[in-house]
């Protein structure tokens, strides 16, 4: 009898996202900022990809190109199976209100709404029901660690726990595309590492994928992959967490 074969390594998970040689520049022709230059990028669905790089290089521009809401000048963005530059900007819309879930570094709440209001907006957006909108975010909240908050105002809640109002709000329409500005910057080390953990464990789920761009090496160690960007293009794709580990030693 034959051998049994050798098991081959497992494929990689597909892509949530690709984006290839992407160009942006902004401001008049005679004084341009060339924020993305032949930038190539992507992500695979259950993996918390980082994207990492000096102040200015050009990740904010990025997650605006693939997130839909702001045009490449060149390239290509095929995102959750979408090639977001042929879609009308009614279609971009609709494509990141069912399909994306943002957190942003300085939480954007809305003041005169209670907790669980600003969770149930983008439920409420989408045209839910406002009792099923209030059952969802009370859900979302307990996951979350903020049982017992959801009819305050936000600002009575400290940085962390108003981030992880931020968190249930991208997450409460149950997007597959979750991403995240620099979501512990404002934030001490510890309430980061919680913020993090979180984020890790839902890009445990593989019909999900969260990106997280970041440049703090404390949370470097979170990232399962990780693309190094330097002067508006990728310049390194770190693809295990023990090359991260290896690149980055300090962490
Ligand atoms: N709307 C804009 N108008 C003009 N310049 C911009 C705009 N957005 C970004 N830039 C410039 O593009 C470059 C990349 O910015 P950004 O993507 O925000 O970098 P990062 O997020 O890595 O700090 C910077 O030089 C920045 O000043
Ligand atoms: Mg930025």
């Amino acid at each position: 009898m034959a051998a049994p074969l050798a098991p081959l390594a497992p494929l990689p998970a597909p892509l949530a996202l690709q984006l290839t040689g992407l160009d942006k520049a902004f401001g008049p022709p005679d004084s341009r900022t060339v924020a993305l230059n032949q930038a190539d990028f992507d992500a695979r669905l259950g993996e918390l990809m980082m994207l990492v790089g000096p102040s200015g290089c050009g990740k904010t521009t990025l997650l605006s190109i693939l997130t839909g809401t702001l045009h490449a000048d060149a390239g290509e963005s095929n995102v959750l199976g979408h090639r977001l530059g042929t879609l009308s900007q009614a279609e971009l819309t609709r494509f990141r209100r069912e399909h994306i879930g943002f957190i942003f570094q300085d939480f954007n709440l809305i003041a005169t709404l209670s907790v669980w209001e600003n969770v149930a907006v983008p439920l409420l957006i989408q045209g839910c029901g406002r009792r099923e909108a209030e059952g969802r975010a009370r859900a979302i909240l307990a996951q979350v660690g903020l049982k017992g908050r959801e009819d305050e105002p936000p600002k009575r809640l400290s940085g962390g726990q108003q981030q992880r109002i931020a968190i249930a709000r991208a997450l409460v329409h149950a997007p597959t595309l979750i991403v995240c500005d620099e979501p512990t910057s404002a934030l001490d080390s510890r309430t980061g590492q919680q913020v993090m953990e979180l984020l890790t464990s839902f890009a445990r789920d593989p019909r999900r994928c969260v990106i997280v761009v970041s440049h703090d090496p404390r949370i470097y160690r979170y990232a399962d992959r990780m693309a190094e960007m330097e002067d508006g293009r990728i310049t390194r794709v770190l693809a295990t967490p023990a090359a991260i580990a290896a690149a980055h030693p300090s962490i």
